[in-house]
């Protein structure tokens, strides 16, 4: 079946430059990687087997969530509803909120990466024939603006789900949601999937899942700059560790020197003492509260919480306020 509409924006994002960001992240005291270099071709699939690990609970409890209280989402979030997402991920969740809104007009997937934005919208567009699907390829992490739907839209809904907002630490979370607040625009809707803290023991084994499978998404980093940095870099010097910081509220994932060793990177040299480690990813968890609290400072209302029953993950409808009349 033809797909009846689907329009590219293409914003030309400048290409971020890894090998700069790379030695830019090595060369502070506290050396760092940015977690957005995980996910090329290779780690978007080990991130997709990690949501098939029993350890790695986040996917099906969302998805359950979702499955249960879709319904009440659909009804809140009413008729012909233009579906904003930042990021487009495998689309599973993606399909199961259209299919549940009551004929939304417009899908907006906004991802930096060409071709994940293009097979999602082909995905949504041939599944979904009478909606208008409008990828927009740009950093969502910059403004950007919003295509308009051809035929006319009720609310405007920003879809963020898997607890992606756990990577923005807690300042740059209230700044992400204040800037979706006003992507939405007043009287818009913004749907969040936050992880909830819970017993250490289980996020630890969340993140440290039995067949290695996180260990090679975070070693991944690594393999990335192995092949596309002009460098000596070995694989082997660097293992997978992972933990629960609970003064942080935060999972961290880091990469630790086993040995005491130097890394060349064209022509900077980078010291590396055993045991000394590279942070790659935080993952924060909220309470309830904390999702309550951050809602005020974006300036949202909170319209509905859904949990699952172990309350191990939320999602969250927050409500753009309307903009006073006159
Ligand atoms: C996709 C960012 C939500 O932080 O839990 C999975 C990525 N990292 N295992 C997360 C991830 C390690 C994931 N997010």
């Amino acid at each position: 079946m033809r797909p009846r509409s689907l329009r590219v924006f293409d914003l030309h994002p400048t290409g971020s430059d890894f090998e700069a960001e790379v030695v830019e992240g090595l060369a502070k005291p506290q050396k760092t990687l940015p977690c957005k270099y995980f996910y090329d071709a290779d780690g978007a699939q080990l991130f997709e087997a990690i949501c098939a690990t029993q350890e790695y609970y986040l996917t099906r409890t969302e998805r359950r969530i979702f499955k249960e209280h879709l319904p009440d989402i659909a009804k809140r979030v009413g008729p012909r509803a233009m579906v904003i997402e930042p990021g487009s991920g495998s689309g599973v969740k993606t399909r199961m909120l259209l299919e549940a809104l009551e004929s939304p007009a417009a899908y907006v997937p906004v991802d930096l990466s060409r071709t994940q934005l293009l097979v999602t919208s082909a995905e949504i567009a041939g599944a979904l024939p009478d909606l208008e699907v409008l990828p927009v390829c740009a950093d969502y992490s910059q403004p950007f603006p919003l295509p308009g739907p051809m035929s006319g839209s009720g609310r405007r809904l920003v879809f963020y789900p898997g607890s992606t907002i756990g990577n923005f630490d807690r300042p740059e979370a209230t700044q992400f949601l204040k800037r979706m607040a006003e992507e939405a625009g007043p009287g818009g809707g913004l749907l969040i999937g936050f992880d909830l803290k819970k017993d250490p023991t289980v996020l630890h084994a969340a993140y440290n899942d039995s067949h290695g499978l996180t260990a090679r998404f975070n070693k991944n980093l690594l393999v990335r700059i192995a092949k596309h940095c002009d460098t000596d870099l070995e694989l082997d010097n660097f293992a997978h560790y992972a933990f629960y910081n609970p003064a942080h509220g935060r999972v961290e994932m880091h990469l630790v020197a086993v040995r005491d060793h130097t890394v060349r990177i064209k022509e900077h040299k980078f010291v590396f003492n055993a045991g000394e480690s590279i942070w790659t990813e935080s993952s924060y968890k909220y309470t309830r509260a904390e999702v309550r609290g951050l809602a005020t400072r974006a300036g949202l209302e909170v319209a509905a919480e859904y949990v699952d029953d172990k309350n191990w993950f939320l999602v969250a409808l927050f409500n753009v306020k309307a903009a006073p009349a006159g």
